[in-house]
């Protein structure tokens, strides 16, 4: 094994020409820019929105708008580099094809390796939050799901080790045995991602047509719960802002920035757009703009209404309106929840497939991944395969885990994609000039030799002086400090190695300040979450090497 093959890089032209322009890779090429932004919505609205939040809201108080602010920065730049590359290598396989251009074959793999908790993983946190909304629906019309089918088994054995009384604890003692083993399943998580998987499996002019109609029913109604909700806005419950402090702000990172992953399984449908090169960024970027103004006014309205602590719920939004007793709303939100969050479902379950397909493409997954069913059009093995990954961990996990899981792997691939973008070679003044003429996306160049390392200077100045005393538990100066904020010395250090290497290099601006923010939001992950994906990291590595690295195309020369 030579070290330099693990460093490989494909060329963009022989991926376009190995039919990743969509012209003989046998999808159907139907997507215009509608339907993407439609996309980019349906997958970004969801479980983080109606669920999630409310644990993020509970942490942070009113304050966690910033982390809002943050995370739609964050994502914003990243969204430009996605777009940045969607322009350049219009293919199925989103950030894995990205890094397989810029970094070579290692880093693409782990990427892939990443992109798989994003898109599977996260999905079982959602089929979670469906499944919530969707017993509370239920309910409404008297129909009485037993707990132990209502509840993961170990959200059960934990409610019975804490001994809380709950749906947990009568499903533990009241569910039927086995062998000794008690039955507690998810069955309308199972059921929905079952219903998913055959609805990706037919094929893509379904699900666009399912999937566009559910934006506009989901959007309509969460304006909705916006307006009646402001009618209930109390200002004084915006006081204290920050009351746990920005330390309680970031405790909802995992959650917040979950709420915005999904702008980037636009790229995975490169294949399926007309015009991908000028519509896919653009699907990206509207899509995120349009969800960043939807997230922020209805954190507002939600932490305006009842006083944060109260939202620590698995349902807020249906909470806020019980607290308030407008019971009708209660509905309508059940209603609207279960349609986003199928929406979200359906993107997430296209977008893995299709990244197993050009990981398969390439030698780096078995060629059935990359087999396109004859008759729908769609990649049927590795969608059969996407249905299991998601569907089998239902029965064993719980949703909190899988939601850190999913953040931190996906914010990995945000950084590995904006340093992508740093690596790209420059393009000629012709090939510029070609990507204006076509309308091809391209993103802005400003040279941060002087901007990064003013930026890293002003905003540490103002952590110094400034942040400590508005927000004291921003940081804790004890003899501990560096033990205690590892991630954050990390990032400082980091930060410093980039403002060198801005000043020598000229990077470009965009893409270095998503990393910088990707990073900074790495840095509020808790160290438990770190450790699992280490183990993730290794075992994908251990896959890589006993059969991507043999069988990559790239080795048959
Ligand atoms: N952003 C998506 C959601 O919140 C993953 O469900």
């Amino acid at each position: 094994m030579s070290l330099s093959n693990l460093f490989r890089k494909k060329s963009t032209s022989v991926i376009l020409k190995e039919g990743g322009d969509g012209e003989h890779s046998g999808l159907n090429k139907v997507l215009t820019v509608k339907d993407l932004t439609f996309f980019g919505i349906a997958a970004i609205i969801g479980g983080g929105t109606f669920s999630a939040i409310g644990n993020a809201c509970f942490s942070g108080g009113p304050g966690v708008v910033f982390l809002y602010i943050i995370c739609a920065i964050a994502c914003g730049f990243t969204a430009m580099c996605y777009a940045e590359f969607a322009s350049r290598v219009p293919v199925s396989g989103s950030a894995y094809t990205y890094a397989y251009v810029s970094f070579g074959e290692l880093f693409a793999w782990i990427i892939g390796w990443a992109l798989l908790m994003e898109y599977s993983i996260g999905n079982i946190y959602i089929a979670f939050s469906w499944s919530g909304y969707f017993t509370n629906l239920l309910e409404s019309f008297h129909l009485h799901l037993p707990e132990w089918l209502t509840i993961n088994y170990k959200s059960a054995q934990d409610a019975l080790l804490a001994n809380k009384p709950g749906e947990g604890l009568t499903a533990w003692n009241t569910a039927p045995t086995l062998g000794g083993l008690r039955i507690i399943f998810d069955l309308p998580a199972v059921v929905i991602n079952v219903l998913i998987t055959y609805l990706v499996y037919k094929g893509t002019k379904e699900s666009k047509n399912f999937s566009n109609a559910m934006v506009y029913i989901k959007l309509a109604i969460i304006l909705l719960v916006i307006i009646v909700g402001a009618m209930y806005v109390d200002i004084d419950n915006w006081t204290p802002f920050m009351p746990n402090g920005f330390g309680g702000v970031m405790a909802g990172v995992s959650a917040v920035f979950f709420a915005y992953i999904g702008f980037d399984a636009v790229s995975t449908l490169a294949e399926e757009s007309k015009n991908p090169q000028r519509d896919l960024p653009r699907g990206m970027i509207y899509s995120l703009v349009i969800c960043t103004i939807v997230y922020i006014i209805l954190a507002l309205v939600l932490t305006g209404m009842v006083k944060y602590d109260l939202l620590g719920v698995s349902d807020p939004l249906a909470e806020i309106f019980a607290l308030k007793g407008v019971k009708w709303m209660l509905f309508i939100v059940s209603i609207a929840a279960v349609v986003a969050m199928t929406s979200v479902m359906l993107v997430f379950q296209m977008g893995q497939p299709r990244i197993w397909m050009t990981m398969s493409r390439d030698g780096l997954m078995p060629k059935k991944f990359a087999e396109i069913h004859p008759k729908h059009k769609t990649p049927g093995f590795a969608t059969i395969v996407t249905g299991l990954v998601v569907g089998i961990p239902i029965f064993f996990t719980d949703e909190n885990f899988v939601l850190d899981f999913t953040s931190i792997g996906t914010l990995f691939a945000f950084v590995l994609v904006c340093g992508g973008v740093l690596m790209l070679s420059p393009q000629s003044e012709a090939e510029l000039a070609e990507r204006a003429t076509k309308g091809k996306f391209r993103i802005p160049y400003i040279n941060s030799k002087y901007i990064f390392p003013l930026i890293c200077l002003g905003a540490f100045g103002a952590v110094q002086y400034f942040l400590p005393t508005f927000f004291p538990n921003t940081f804790s100066y004890s003899d501990n400090f560096f033990a205690e904020n590892a991630p954050m010395v990390v990032f400082i250090i980091l930060c410093i190695v980039m403002a060198v290497l801005a000043f020598l290099k000229n990077l470009s601006l965009i893409p270095l300040l998503g990393l910088i923010s990707c990073c900074y939001l790495l840095t509020g992950m808790a160290v438990s979450n770190w450790q699992w994906f280490g183990i993730w990291l290794v075992i994908g590595l251990f896959f890589y090497f006993i059969y991507g690295y043999k069988n990559s195309k790239l080795n048959k020369g």
